[in-house]
């Protein structure tokens, strides 16, 4: 089967008064149907630059998508027209974000947000839109629908919030979700309910989930295939098992090195320079419990 998705040589600037950002300097990878795939890499090295490139919501200026082809279901959402890509968001594609405070329209019902989105996607009318509105509220674990439909965001939690998030994105049955930093904002123990929910329901609906995370404990336990960001490059890819048992790149061992352990005392500091094989072995002697979802 082809990838549902396949990003090729991607590259995306931003023009400050320093000079010329290479945010994203050339990430090639790719997404099968169904499949959860993990960005992952420390702040600022363009994770959320390269989301926002395949979705084409860079601002221009000053950022500006400069090169790379972004293969989505045979077409190349570089080619589309602003129409046609309108069209793909939301729809086709959905998104979630780090904060939902700040991606749900804070004078709009909850209820309202939903069905606006089938209204424009799916040409429901009221109706339909209403009660798919409650059905999809059903779907993120959410009880007591009808009233929490006519509530505002800033009436609910925040990991309710961002279940509401994750019921808008999967409202026009999308292939694919790109959840950047999805459960950052949210306390640990609501982390780990959403990150359930989103496993539970991509592979309930076959949606494939790019998420997007520095934290490797959400890569490990949710992710088939990794891929390691540094300086806007992947520097390091594979399937999220063998990444954690033999980390060929300094920086992916750095990153794993510095998942902390609560249960166990502190390593001594990574030395800086040496082979990777050195490193990776220096490694495994701390053996990160994968299974256990650091974090
Ligand atoms: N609007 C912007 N203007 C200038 N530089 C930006 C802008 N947005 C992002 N960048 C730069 O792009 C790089 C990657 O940012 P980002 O993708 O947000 O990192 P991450 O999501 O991995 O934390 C950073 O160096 C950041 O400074
Ligand atoms: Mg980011």
């Amino acid at each position: 089967m082809p990838p549902l998705l396949e990003v090729k040589e991607l590259h995306t600037e931003f023009r400050t008064g320093a000079g010329v950002v290479r945010a994203v300097d050339g990430i090639s990878y790719t997404v099968d149907p169904g499949e959860t795939v993990a960005i992952v890499g420390e702040s600022g090295s363009g994770k959320s630059v390269g989301a926002l490139s395949i979705m084409r919501l860079i601002p221009d200026p000053p950022g500006r998508i400069t090169g790379g082809e972004v293969w989505f279901a045979g077409r190349d959402l570089m080619t589309l027209s602003e129409e046609e890509m309108r069209r793909m968001r939301g729809s086709e594609i959905g998104m979630v974000f780090q904060e939902p405070m700040t991606s749900l329209n804070p004078v709009l019902t909850i209820g309202r947000q939903i069905t606006e989105t089938l209204e424009q996607h799916r040409g429901m009318d009221r109706a339909a839109a209403d009660q798919r509105a409650v059905e999809l509220l059903g779907l993120v674990g959410i009880a007591d629908a009808k009233r929490r439909l006519e509530q505002y965001p800033h009436q609910l939690s925040g990991g309710m919030r961002q279940r509401i998030m994750i019921a808008i994105a999967l409202a026009c049955d999308p292939k694919l979700i790109i959840a950047d930093e999805p459960t950052t904002a949210l306390d640990v123990t609501i982390q780990a309910q959403i990150l359930e929910l989103m496993q539970k329901l991509t592979r309930q609906l076959g949606v494939a989930l790019i998420i997007i995370t520095h934290n490797l404990g959400v890569v490990a336990r949710y992710a088939q295939r990794v891929n390691v960001m540094y300086a806007g490059r992947i520097v390091e890819s594979g399937a999220a098992a063998a990444l954690y048992h033999n980390p060929r790149h300094p920086y992916t061992i750095a990153l794993l090195r510095s998942v902390p352990r609560l249960d166990r005392p502190r390593p001594p500091p990574l030395a800086p320079t040496g082979a990777p094989g050195q490193l990776s072995a220096c490694f495994r002697s701390h053996e990160l419990d994968i299974t256990a979802g650091a974090a």
